[in-house]
């Protein structure tokens, strides 16, 4: 058992950190076994509206196929491999669906922290997406841990933000910033957000006390030191994303 059993600090980063191929099914069952019980995944739209998940604007890093991913339906996009990039052992691990990662939470009451991840141009149409699916899955599922949406896309999360008042639904939003600026604050009040996500190098004390002295939280990807990690936490950040599902246990 590790450490990060129970503690909803401890994020696996696109599923299973680098021990699976991301964003897959694989990826989330190996962090679970892991013994972390939240995740971060990156979600985008098909061709046909169907949510997926993929971390790139491209299918060339992680699958077989090549080109720009917004083109592919669905039942293309399922047909592709998206596990031997990986290694040998994940060899014709498909690409995961939103609805296959909803109930991998269902099942396993876990929190996922979606990050909309819109190709190009598809912002809006991606954050109203995702908060539609994810708001109608709340209400199917009320006992599964809230899923927290977030983005480095301020017009997908505006988008989210205007169909989740539109349906009377509340659901966590979390506002992604590479680097931090007092300004990233101000956005993501104005988006009635719950938290400030950042890159981990961006996070001091400062940082820290003055997201924390507006109600946000604070949370870092990805962060894969297990020194950095202690001093984060012991800073009183929020929450943080890691590839190395062994870290926790390292603390
Ligand atoms: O959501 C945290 C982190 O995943 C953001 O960066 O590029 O890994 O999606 P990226
Ligand atoms: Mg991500």
């Amino acid at each position: 058992m590790t450490q990060a059993l129970f503690d909803w600090r401890w994020f696996a980063h696109r599923g299973g950190g680098d021990a699976a191929p991301e964003n897959t099914l694989a990826a989330f069952e190996t962090g679970l076994k892991a013994g972390f019980r939240a995740f971060e995944c990156d979600v985008k739209l098909s061709a046909d509206g169907v949510l997926w998940l993929l971390h790139d604007d491209t299918l060339d890093r992680t699958t077989d196929a090549r080109g720009l991913a917004a083109p592919w339906r669905w039942e293309s996009l399922q047909m592709v491999d998206a596990g031997s990039w990986h290694s040998a052992r994940f060899k014709g691990e498909p690409p995961a669906a939103l609805d296959q990662v909803l109930d991998f939470a269902a099942r396993h009451e876990a929190w996922l922290n979606l990050e909309i991840k819109p190709s190009p141009d598809e912002d809006a149409r991606t954050g109203d997406a995702v908060a539609r699916r994810v708001a109608q899955w709340v209400a199917e599922q009320p006992q599964a841990p809230m899923p927290l949406l977030s983005s480095f896309s301020l017009a997908a999360l505006q988008a989210a933000r205007k169909t989740l008042d539109d349906l009377k639904v509340e659901l966590p939003l979390a506002y992604l910033v590479e680097v931090y600026e007092p300004q990233a604050l101000t956005q993501a009040l104005a988006l009635r957000a719950e938290g400030l996500h950042t890159d981990w190098q961006q996070v001091t004390p400062e940082v820290i006390a003055a997201v924390h002295g507006k109600g946000l939280k604070l949370r870092a990807y990805t962060v894969n030191e297990a020194e950095t990690a202690k001093s984060l936490l012991a800073e009183g950040l929020d929450g943080l994303f890691t590839d190395r599902l062994d870290l926790p246990g390292r603390l």
